[in-house]
């Protein structure tokens, strides 16, 4: 059954983990999983990626960021996402369009409904069947980000942008209830995997 979920939260949410193990859980009970992540996810997104995320490009402006962002997103879509869901295949997305109109819309402010057109240009239209938000403080997720040393260029952002990217997750959430679920990504790993996998099991069963 072709059916696409996505993933989107601020950062150390363990939004990655908890991806990860949906996809493989899906995918023991017989489903056709295509399990991928954004920015990157094909070698021409990854090279992008690493121009994203790289420390050494302060001076990138949040236009640019957008569209290398929309430009990985694009390629991901055509090559990879749109193919598997046409053979009736099933999708699991580390973040998607949505998480550029939180970071690029509500955290860098720039024009949500312009960004949303572009969007709709870079997806071909496509939209997530099923998004989950996995919520948590700024505090608390830049925390955590720096405590597993993962950080990069995003995360260097100040403490307002990230509160003002988790504000934005919440509109976002709150505006589309039918697609949205959120979680509380305080909870403990395998408590909200169960969540997740009941929402999920809610929604391929009708
Ligand atoms: P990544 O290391 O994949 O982080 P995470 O585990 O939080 O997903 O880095 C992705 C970073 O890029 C993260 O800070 C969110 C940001 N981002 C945007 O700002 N806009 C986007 O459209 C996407 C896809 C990601």
């Amino acid at each position: 059954m072709s059916f696409f979920i996505t993933l989107e939260g601020p950062e150390g949410g363990g939004k990655s983990t908890q991806a990860q193990r949906l996809a493989n859980h899906l995918e023991s009970q017989g489903h056709d999983i295509l399990f991928t992540r954004e920015p990157g996810g094909t070698e021409i997104g990854d090279q992008i990626r690493r121009v994203i995320m790289s420390l050494e490009n302060k001076s990138m402006s949040p236009e640019a960021e957008f569209l290398l962002f929309s430009a990985s997103r694009a390629q991901l879509v055509r090559e990879l996402i749109q193919p598997h869901l046409e053979r009736g295949g099933m999708v699991v997305c580390d973040r998607f369009f949505h998480s550029s109109l939180a970071y690029q819309g509500y955290g860098h402010e720039l024009d949500l409904e312009l960004l949303r057109t572009i969007s709709g240009f870079v997806t071909g239209g496509l939209i997530p069947d099923l998004t989950f938000l996995l919520d948590l403080t700024s505090e608390l997720g830049l925390e955590r980000r720096k405590r597993d040393g993962r950080w990069n260029r995003l995360d260097d952002y100040d403490l307002a942008f990230h509160e003002r990217v988790r504000e934005g997750y919440l509109h976002l959430a709150d505006a589309d209830p039918g697609r949205w679920t959120r979680i509380d990504a305080a909870q403990p790993e395998d408590q909200i995997q169960e969540q997740i996998r009941e929402v999920v099991a809610g929604r391929l069963a009708v």
